[in-house]
Formats: C-alpha cells, structure tokens, sequence
C-alpha cells in the first residue's frame, strides 16, 4: 500500500489501554513513507512512554502545551499546519466529551480545536462508557460537526467484558485512512456489486463451481465504497475479508444470487456484475450422495442458470449496468457480442490467463464509443481506475479520460 506515501498525519493519542496498538499503526504508516507527529495526552503517558512513540516515529513527540520546543511556541498550530488530517487514536470517552463542546485545555484538545484539515476520531472504551447516553450524545455532536468517527469494533475488551466499544485493529485503521484520501467521486450512490464463484449442487457433497477468486469483485466493492458509495456486495463462497463499510450478503447457488440481487436491486443507481455465474447446475441435485456403480459414471442433465446481469438490464428502469467477461481469447468479439446480447452501456474486459488469481489485471473497456484499454496494474488499483470511469459516465463527474482510456473506438488493447 503506497496511497499514504508523502502524507503528512499528526496522530494524538489519549488515555486508554489500545494505545499500545498505535505503536504498530505508526510503523506501519512510516514503513509507507508517512510523516507522522506524534501528540499524547498526559493520560496516554501513563500506557505506553513518549519514547517508544518518539523511537516509532522518528520525530519528537508532544505532550506538554507549554512545550518551548517550538521557536514560536505555538505547537497546537505549527503541527497541524501542512497536514493532511489529524487522526485520534484511541479516543477516550473523555476526549470525545471535550470535542463536542469545543474545549482545550491540553495541547490534543487545543490542537484539535485550531486545526485547518480534516480529523478522524476512533473511539476506545468500555462497553457501557461507548452506551451511555452523554457518549453517545456527544458522538453525534462529532458527527455532525463533520468529524469522521471510525468505529468503535465489538468484541472481546481488556476489562473482560464483551460488547461495542473496541478500537478498530490498527490494519482497519490503514483502510480507513486510505478510503479517506480517495476522491468522493460516488458520494451518496448506491452501489450494488456481485462477485466471486457461484457454487451449484450436485449430491449433499459434491459442486460445479469455478476458479474465480472473487479478487476483482472485492476490489471494486472496497473502490465504491472509497468512493463514498453506499456498497452492497453479493457475494457467491470466497476466503476473503469484507472490505470495511460494505455491506455482504452471501449467497451459493446462481438462482440465490439473482434473489439477493433482486432484492437489492432497486434502490440501486449503479450495477457491477463481477461474478463468475455458474452457467449451467445440475437439473435435480441428489438428496444422496452418488454412489459408484458398475454402471459407470453417473450421467448428469444440466440446465441453464438465470442471467443475473440480462434480467436486472431488462428492468422497467434499470441502474447503469457494468458487466465483465473474462475470455480466453478474441476478447474484443467475445466482449462486443455480449455487451450487445445482454444490452449493457459498459463491459469490462480481460483476458483469463492473465487475471484469473493474480493480484495484476489489464481490463479493457467496452461501450458505445469502442474500446478503451487500461494499464496493467494491481486489481485496486484497476478497480479505482473503473469506478472513476463508471462515475464519469454515469454523473459526468471523475477525471476527464483516466490514462489510457482514450484510445479511438474500435482500437486494440494490445494485451
Ligand atoms: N452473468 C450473470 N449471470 C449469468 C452469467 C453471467 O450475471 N448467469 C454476468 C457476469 O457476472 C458478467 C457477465 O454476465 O458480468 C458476463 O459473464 P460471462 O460468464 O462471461 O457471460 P456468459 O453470458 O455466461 O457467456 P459465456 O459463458 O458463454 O462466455
């Protein structure tokens, strides 16, 4: 991950037992090449020292208001001017109870009060602390202040008790930054995404699926949603983790995915079909397990799924469809004809050998005006290039023709 490379963080810590966790967030962001200050409260002192902080992060470490480090003896200035956000991690109920009423009266509150750029607070405390009414209260008075609240996570907590009010895991923590200096090209568009294999039965132990790792559709759902999309992913059976802030609904078989999908579908302006359908399932799935016979083996009738991407493009009033196909070769006819057949404004290309589980993809774009070719490049960075392009088409809004989309109609990728 390079998106946090030349960015300019000051991280303030407060009092609580998570602040051991922030010492792993801040090498993660340096080893990214992040700058960042560090500010503890006298409280957060108390969990881990100003050294280890100072050590971590390479830069001296504030703590003290009346610090004369400074030349100008301003710090709650100086150290916010020039960076990119101020990040609070972990947020006491004490420091959001502060926030909300404007007060400072330490170098964190003070700062946090004379900033000029954007600040996220990540919540850490006891189960009843995170539900008590004034937090809560006073979590929404953030909110609506436009401070971005991240978390907190449920979960098992330090003094034992089980409940909401974690701190999210430093690797959440990197996810979320990074979704947050992505520009808000989606904001407030509902996004409905598929993805993954679909998995069709043949006796209780035995399926037809597919190899898609469901990579691609993950990535585009975790773009959207950076975007400021509100996500929805239906997802067929993958290994993968949820990007943060998406919305999954998992299903198995192609007819449970059309269901969801149907679902879902209409409150959507936007439809992006990555998943690998199962094109066929067997007629009558076995209640029991074949056997082996002497006979041979067992002949099996297969019938066609439904079309998840036709049927939600034959609306009354469809949202703006994206479709993919991945072929093994003539991938602009392949690609032409079913953008034609299943009568989509957009079909995203790619060829299988060079996409199926790699971590790289090189998509080319399919709509009225030819064949846009992208850039070989990891799949998020090629979902994010996608998402700019769909957001461009569908608002009129994004870069005006992200690199390598401006090839002429009916020009070759050269993949
Ligand atoms: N798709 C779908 N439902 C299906 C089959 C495909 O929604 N039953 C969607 C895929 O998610 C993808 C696009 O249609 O966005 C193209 O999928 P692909 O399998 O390549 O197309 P098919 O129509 O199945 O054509 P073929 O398998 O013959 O290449």
């Amino acid at each position: 991950m390079s998106e946090l490379a030349n960015k300019r963080l000051v991280v303030g810590m407060t009092g609580g037992i998570a602040c051991y966790k922030i010492g792993e967030l801040v090498r993660r962001l340096i080893e990214q090449g992040t700058t960042v200050d560090v500010v503890m409260t006298e409280a957060a002192t108390r969990f881990i020292t100003p050294v280890t902080m100072q050590a971590l992060s390479g830069r001296p470490v504030y703590v003290d208001q009346w610090d004369a480090r400074m030349p100008n003896n301003m710090a709650h200035i100086n150290l916010t001017r020039g960076a990119d956000a101020v990040l609070v991690a972990p947020a006491s109920t004490d420091f959001l109870a502060k926030l909300a009423h404007g007060m400072a009266d330490d170098l964190l509150t003070t700062l946090c009060v004379a900033r000029a750029c954007p600040l996220l607070v990540v919540p850490a405390m006891n189960r009843e602390m995170w539900a008590n009414p004034a937090t809560q209260r006073n979590a929404a008075q953030l909110r609506a202040d436009g401070i971005t609240l991240l978390g907190p996570a449920e979960g098992d907590q330090a003094c034992g008790e089980v409940g909401s009010g974690r701190m999210l895991e430093p690797h959440e923590i990197l996810e979320e930054l990074v979704a947050h200096f992505q520009p808000k090209l989606l904001a407030g568009k509902r996004v409905l995404v598929t993805a993954g294999p679909t998995s069709e039965p043949i006796d209780p132990v035995r399926v037809l699926t597919n190899v898609s790792s469901g990579k691609m559709g993950y990535a585009i759902a975790r773009a959207a949603r950076e975007a400021g999309a509100d996500v929805t992913l239906v997802s067929g059976p993958t290994a993968l983790a949820t990007p943060r802030g998406v919305r999954r609904i998992d299903v198995t078989t192609a007819r449970d995915m059309l269901e969801a999908v149907t679902s879902n579908v209409s409150a959507a302006e936007v439809f992006i079909a990555v998943a690998a359908v199962a094109d066929w399932r067997v007629k009558e799935a076995s209640a029991r397990k074949l056997k082996k016979t002497e006979d041979g083996p067992p002949q099996l009738e297969f019938v066609q799924n439904p079309d998840i991407l036709a049927t939600v493009a034959g609306l009354p009033q469809p949202p703006y469809c994206v479709g993919f196909a991945a072929e093994t070769e003539d991938l602009g006819r392949h690609a032409a004809e079913k953008r034609a057949r299943k009568r989509i404004p957009l079909l995203v290309g790619n060829l299988a050998q060079e996409a199926l589980g790699h971590d790289d993809t090189t998509l080319v774009l399919y709509d009225d005006a030819g064949e846009h070719p992208l850039a070989r490049q990891p799949k998020l960075a090629a979902a994010r290039q996608l998402i700019a392009e769909i957001s461009r088409r569908v608002l009129g809004s994004g870069p005006a023709g992200a690199q390598g989309t401006s090839a002429p109609a009916g020009s070759h990728a050269g993949s």
